[in-house]
Order: C-alpha cells, then sequence, then structure tokens
C-alpha cells in the first residue's frame, strides 16, 4: 500500500517537553516534544471531548485535562482509569525541519 504522508508542522513551532494542538486536514492532532524527539497523537481524548493538548505533559505520558486519565504518547496506549481505549498515534518523519506524518 503507497504511504501518504502529510506536513502537519515546522518541527521548532513544537515545544520543547510540552504539547501544542493543531487542527489540519479535517484532523485534531497533539504534537509533542520529548527529549528531542516529536511524538504525534490524536488530540481528542477517547474518553470524552477533551483535547490532550489542554493536558499536561509528564516525561512521555500526557494527562487529559478532564479526568485525568494518561495515555503514553508513544504508542497511545490507555495507561489508567477512566480510559478504556488507546489514542491514535501517527507515524512520522522530519524532512527539512518539517514534520510529517503518515496517513
Ligand atoms: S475525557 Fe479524557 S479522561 Fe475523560
Amino acid at each position: 500500500m503507497t504511504k501518504n504522508w502529510i506536513d502537519v508542522a515546522d518541527v521548532d513551532s513544537v515545544p520543547v517537553d510540552d504539547v501544542i494542538g493543531i487542527d489540519i486536514t479535517g484532523k485534531s492532532l497533539a504534537l509533542y516534544r520529548v527529549e528531542g524527539e516529536v511524538f504525534v497523537t490524536d488530540n481528542i481524548c477517547t474518553h470524552g471531548q477533551a483535547r490532550l493538548c489542554d493536558g499536561f505533559l509528564e516525561g512521555f505520558e500526557i494527562e487529559c485535562p478532564l479526568h485525568q486519565g494518561r495515555f503514553d504518547i508513544r504508542d497511545g496506549k490507555a495507561m489508567c482509569a477512566p480510559l478504556t481505549q488507546d489514542v491514535q498515534v501517527y507515524p512520522l518523519k522530519i524532512e527539512n525541519g518539517r514534520v510529517l506524518i503518515e496517513v
């Protein structure tokens, strides 16, 4: 299957040890930079209508601002209650200072 990459952001726009939300091509995404590496997940929590970019990032875990569910941003794993569903993560590559995700 052909891979489809979309350009979502400048690497430098992703804050170090923090998260930002962006809306692009109908998707709401959360971009993180931890230990020099960039990660991209869906921005909407799998438990309710909360934006993960408004949550609290600690290490590789993002805590949802609404009920404090936590996801591992590396693989999207739901780490604790009340979450029952992992969040989507996107394979990405960095090219010419841009973050591209595979869709
Ligand atoms: S909406 Fe995220 S934990 Fe409930």
